[in-house]
């Protein structure tokens, strides 16, 4: 017995699954779903099959074929971060139908009452399964190691609609007896008021990237492949369809790059403010936070990042997340080339500059903790979600763009396509790209020092700070700012969210609170639109110990759930001068909680634990 993956029950000699029937009845009532879960295996097998479960209530396993029970148990107690492993007793079958019942506090569902939605009429539900969480929706093999198809019919209240991360296989019609089988009573499933959507995924996908969203939901089309969804009304919906306007330029420009678009539809489903990321590549239907809709278009950025993840990530996965560079690093890569392609190369050297940043950020944050400072970590026994940075992210785009520059851009880009057309619909770990890579570029072991890119702590020497006018400009002003001098009218008089967001970072941690009060009295950055701006801004005025911002720190903590912001904002709170500001996290926290998903209520819950 050995374990795939250190953060999943899956046994190395097990087979694994290769289909998933899901059957799936909304209760918004009791923010819980019953369902069952066809499991289908390759072949026959005889002994245990391990499966991941997290919050789930299984009340039966069946053979499909006849009808009988099939043994099960659950060889070890619950693990707060992996769950516990679930064990059928298989004999010479080649599937098993389990009867459950997710739970209210599992973790990649946020239940939306319709007070909290704004729509104020409907309830939501959405998912967010990475990394770890898929397991809190159905029982599986929730390792990205392990690669699926699955169909999924729902039931829900009929003046909702759902969405997936996959195909609509039919027309939303009414329930029919029977179809349930044994997850939920007809008496449920054919009750007034419900319908049924239907569903398909038949490319095969990591649980990760299974996803969906219900309730009440407005849609537009903004291109021949991709169509906007959100949640927010027509006011939204308008910004975002302008806002997203420029999808298919982006898909074109991936498909020249990195080779085919392999998903059919590129759609967009715009989420509540409580989603806790920018986005997430959920195959065919990516899931954005609101906070990308500004009105000025910068919210290409985030949309060009879950683009690429087509490529890298979904079609190359990475097999654990000691290997999760081989997905955020790629991707960050394959999206400033797509940046540079749709808005230019000072945008994409922008980005790379405001990633450089993070990254050294990072290294701070990890000072104690070099190990999660390695493109490749040891994960042994570490929830994904505490450990999250921008390491495998800007380290990893350093590493591809140092094999770029030995290189040159024509070599690497044949590199980079013929990488994705070997590997694509396989999960696969640092060593194969490491081989693949040696094969492919002869002699390059002698060139970069790959076991110090990928063994080591830190940032290694040959890693590189952009270069561009634009850039340099800007981090001088900040480093005159300890000089005391704010940007002229003029300096600044192009500047848009990013390069506000790259001045800001670059500043001293905490400055003097005079200093803070006189840059936002000429720039009004506390009231910025945007977030990225915003956020900077009011972590540098906490940090620097400026207390009449913790009005407005509270009220954008109470608004937002993207842990880009609350991560930052919470920490610099926890970290401030006084007890003051450690009692205002607190507070803030207990009445903001019911607000934000439960991934992020586990991170903020963890901040303040580390420092009561
Ligand atoms: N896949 C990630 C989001 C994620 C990572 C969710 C790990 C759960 C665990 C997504 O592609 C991402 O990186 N989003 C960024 C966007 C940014 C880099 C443009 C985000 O949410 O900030
Ligand atoms: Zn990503």
């Amino acid at each position: 017995m050995a374990r795939l993956d250190p953060h999943s029950y899956t046994d190395s000699s097990h087979p694994l699954a290769k289909h998933v029937a899901l059957t799936l009845y909304f209760d918004f009532a009791a923010n819980t779903i019953h369902g069952s879960a066809l499991l289908t295996l390759p072949s026959a097998h005889t002994g245990h099959l391990l499966l991941d479960t997290r919050s789930l209530l299984v009340h039966s396993v069946i053979d499909p074929v006849s009808g009988a029970p099939i043994p099960f148990s659950f060889p070890s107690s619950d693990d707060p971060v992996f769950g516990r492993p679930l064990s059928l007793s298989l004999s010479a079958q080649s599937a098993a139908l389990i009867v459950f019942c997710t739970s209210p506090s599992s973790s990649a569902l946020q239940w939306l009452s319709p007070a909290q939605t704004a729509s104020k009429a409907y309830p939501f539900v959405y998912t967010q399964c990475q990394s770890i969480h898929a397991r809190s929706i159905f029982p599986c093999q929730d390792t990205p190691a392990a690669r699926l198809t699955f169909s999924a019919r729902l039931n829900l209240p009929s003046p909702l609609t759902a969405v997936m991360a996959a195909a609509r296989a039919a027309d939303t019609r009414d329930p029919i007896a029977g179809e349930a089988g044994p997850a939920c009573s007809d008496a449920l499933w054919c009750s007034p008021g419900r319908a049924v959507e239907e569903f398909v995924m038949d490319r095969p996908i990591p649980t990760y990237l299974f996803a969906f969203a219900a309730g009440c939901i407005a849609s537009r089309d903004v291109g021949p492949r991709t169509r906007v969804h959100a949640e927010g009304g027509l006011v939204l919906l308008d910004a975002a369809a302008r806002e997203f306007a420029g999808a298919e330029d982006m898909i074109r420009a991936g498909e020249a790059l990195f080779g085919p678009y392999e998903w059919g539809r590129f759609d967009l489903l715009v989420l509540p403010p409580s989603f806790p990321y920018g986005g997430m590549e959920n195959p065919m239907m990516v899931f954005l936070t609101p906070t990308v809709i500004k009105g000025d278009a910068s919210g290409a950025q985030v949309v060009a990042h879950e683009l690429a993840h087509s490529w890298t990530g979904n079609l190359i996965t990475n097999k654990t997340n000691e290997h999760f560079w081989l997905n955020e690093g790629f991707t960050t890569y394959a999206e400033r080339r797509i940046v540079e392609v749709v808005q230019g190369e000072e945008r994409a050297v922008l980005n790379t500059g405001i990633g450089w940043k993070g990254l050294n950020e990072e290294m701070e944050r990890f000072a104690d903790n070099m190990e999660f400072t390695k493109l490749k970590p040891n994960l042994e026994g570490i929830d994904p979600d505490e450990v999250y940075s921008q390491v495998p992210y800007e380290k990893g785009f350093q590493f591809l763009w140092r094999i770029e520059r030995q290189i040159g851009r024509l070599a690497f880009d044949v590199f980079v396509k013929k990488y994705i057309a070997t590997f694509k619909f396989q999960s696969i770990d640092t060593e194969t790209f490491l081989e693949f890579l040696k094969v492919n570029v002869p002699g390059i072991e002698n060139q970069i020092d790959l076991k110090l890119w990928v063994e080591g702590t830190g940032i290694p020497p040959d890693a590189m700070e952009p270069v561009s006018t634009i850039y340099s400009k800007i981090v001088s002003l900040a480093n005159e700012f300890k000089q005391g001098k704010i940007p002229k009218e003029e300096e600044v008089a192009d500047w848009s969210g990013q390069e506000w967001e790259l001045y800001i970072e670059n500043l001293p941690k905490s400055v003097e609170a005079s200093q803070v009060a006189s840059l936002d009295a000429r720039y009004q950055l506390a009231e910025s639109r945007d977030y990225e701006v915003k956020v900077a801004f009011l972590q540098l005025a906490v940090s620097s110990g400026c207390k009449e911002y913790h009005g407005e720190v509270e009220s954008t903590l109470k608004q937002v759930g993207r842990m880009k912001y609350l991560r930052p904002l919470y920490t610099a709170l926890v970290h401030g001068t006084g007890d003051e500001e450690k009692m205002l996290a607190r507070r803030i926290f207990a009445e903001a909680r019911d607000s934000y998903h439960p991934i992020a209520q586990g991170v903020v819950q963890s901040i303040l634990a580390k420092h009561s």
